[in-house]
């Protein structure tokens, strides 16, 4: 079968859990107990909760009633599920981010993919036995630095980043199908791998403690990142870093759901699978996710490490060492089953990412599943080679930002004002609840009407306008008192003028500085040119689309 317009989903199971794994990823093992970490531990688990529920949930349901709507009049991509949706034809360009931002964070997310690949090989053949703390984290850093490899294969990351893309693209081509089976095998394997290691973790007590931090315990992790803190809700920072962990997370606002909701079968329930996908993924996220690192790290190295060496690398600069810890043939376990279960969570990410682009191609100009398939990993590779070849200069970050980050918030923004507010919320609340095997919360009419658009439009103001040291307080106090608001570096207007890297140069005399960030803004502009150029060329590939679609009826049917 084709992926195509009679295609769908084998089994509910199989759609479920396609679902799921699309939804549960590397965002679950790497980002969440970092964001975690980073906003205060339990400081982050109220704003990160009430984010699911009033914009994780309803985007879940708005996506897959839109998915559903526009797959019955054969639409498999965003640019024309949000066209059916509506009269005006500018709606479509905003679909363009549901193919744009799938292609643009698979370019640099089956990066991390492949380290996770590479990690295993690297476990089996013992490559960490022995080895210090300090020397696995130079591995990791020699492995990103391409001229720098000593692993023994000349470009390491670039042979398993081409292998990684080989993988995905062959099991693409496979179709629905073929996705759905990936799903079978890698959400068991990735329950049974996170369950293993979570309880190896929780057993560790403080037996395993370094001489230097002898109290420390994989239990004062996890209770860090559990004991609430009130005095949180007040800070809009904690709710941006939530709000954009929920839609990272959940896949919302990305366009992969639309497109796996486009294959059910019209009269199928979409309000019990949506909830159900969204459960296993918060499941896997805040009870796995939050119960590997954290806890042991914590309980090795102790909270206050943890605290100040969070951050996304950890996993693999610090992960290898620690399991050395279990012994020659469990460190091998352990090794193969943590980088196997986030292989597991990221390819079945990686694949959905890849469904839009063939779906669009597929209704628009006949391509095969064959065709979608190597095109698209033909494109990934030409965006993704730079997020490899030039990681250190900061291409990877670039992408995050832009296409991980920003993108989501914007079409999230769109796609809830279209469905609440043009597609209109008796009909999207109708065409939510037919063939429901849920009663769905009639409070959720007014949420997704009301909370739902605001809070998207809270947090898309918060990034745009981010004031100086992300301190709201005190930006409120001046701009009430009459001295203004000023902007961090970091908000989106002052990220889009590079002003941290330009006013670094403007105080920086050393040349090695000096060159360092004009690299820096070279690469950056780089990626930035990349992205724009990928956008502007899929919105052009949907004008073409659109012309054609204009042609091929009759002008009764206008
Ligand atoms: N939802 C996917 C993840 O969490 C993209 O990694």
């Amino acid at each position: 079968m084709t992926l195509g317009q009679k295609e769908s989903w084998g089994s509910r199971v199989g759609l479920i859990l396609a679902m799921a794994g699309n939804a549960v990823g590397l965002g679950n093992f790497l980002r969440f107990p970092v964001q975690a970490v980073n906003n205060g531990g339990g400081a982050f688990i109220i704003p990160y909760l009430v984010c699911f529920l009033l914009m994780g949930i309803p985007l879940l349901w708005i996506e897959w009633s839109m998915g559903r709507f526009g797959g019955r009049s054969n639409n498999h991509s965003t640019p024309f599920i949000l066209d059916s949706m509506t009269k005006k034809a500018f709606w479509k360009y905003f679909g363009v981010f549901g193919i744009f931002t799938n292609i643009a964070v698979a370019a640099y997310y089956c990066y991390i993919e492949s380290w996770t690949m590479s990690y295993v090989w690297h476990s089996i053949i013992g490559t960490f036995d022995g080895m210090s703390q300090t020397q696995v984290a130079q591995f990791f850093a020699n492995y990103v630095d391409i001229d720098k490899s000593l692993t023994g294969i000349p470009y390491e990351a670039v042979v398993f980043y081409v292998l990684c893309l080989l993988l995905n693209t062959f099991i693409l081509s496979r179709g629905l199908a073929g996705v759905e089976r990936a799903a079978k095998i890698g959400i068991p394997l990735l329950l049974v791998f996170g369950a293993f290691l979570a309880i190896r973790g929780l057993t560790l007590g403080t037996s395993g403690a370094s001489p230097e931090v002898p109290n420390a315990s994989a239990w004062d992790g996890l209770n860090f990142l559990w004991t609430p803190q009130y005095s949180s809700l007040s800070d809009p920072k904690v709710w941006l870093a939530a709000a954009g962990q929920i839609f990272f997370t959940l896949s919302v606002g990305m366009g992969t759901i639309h497109c796996y909701a486009a294959y059910v079968r019209s009269k199928d329930d979409v309000a019990l699978n949506a909830v159900s996908a969204g459960f296993t993924n918060e499941f896997v996220e805040v009870v796995l996710g939050s119960s590997i690192v954290i806890p042991i790290a914590a309980g090795y190295l102790g909270l206050d490490w943890v605290k100040e060496n969070a951050g996304f690398g950890m996993a693999f600069q610090t992960m290898p060492f620690l399991f050395e810890k279990w012994g020659p043939i469990l460190s091998t376990v352990a090794g193969v089953m943590w980088f196997g279960l986030l292989f597991f969570a990221g390819i079945t990410s990686s694949l959905a990412m890849g469904t839009p682009w063939m779906g669009f191609m597929r209704d628009e100009f006949g391509w095969g599943r064959n065709k979608g398939a190597w095109s698209f990993g033909a494109i990934v590779l030409a965006l993704g080679l730079p997020t490899v070849i030039f990681f250190e200069h900061g291409v990877f970050d670039e992408y995050d930002y832009w296409a991980g980050t920003v993108s989501l918030v914007v079409f999230a923004l769109a796609e809830s004002i279209l469905f609440a507010w043009v597609f209109g919320i008796d009909k999207g609340w109708k065409e939510l609840l037919s063939g429901s095997d849920l009663k769905v919360p009639t409070v959720y009419k007014f949420i997704i009407k009301y909370i739902t658009p605001l809070m998207l439009l809270l947090v898309f103001l918060g990034a745009l306008f981010t004031p100086t040291e992300n301190d709201w307080t005190a930006a409120f106090h001046s701009m009430f008192s009459g001295n203004g608001w000023t902007l961090d570096n970091a908000s989106i207007l002052k990220t889009i003028a590079n002003s941290g890297l330009h006013e670094q140069l403007a105080q920086a005399s050393d040349p090695v500085e000096v060159a360092r960030i004009t690299d820096r803004l070279f690469y950056t502009n780089m990626a930035r040119g990349l992205l724009t150029f990928t956008f502007a060329a899929l919105a052009f590939l949907v004008y073409i689309a659109a012309n054609r679609r204009l042609r091929s009826t009759t002008p009764a049917d206008r």
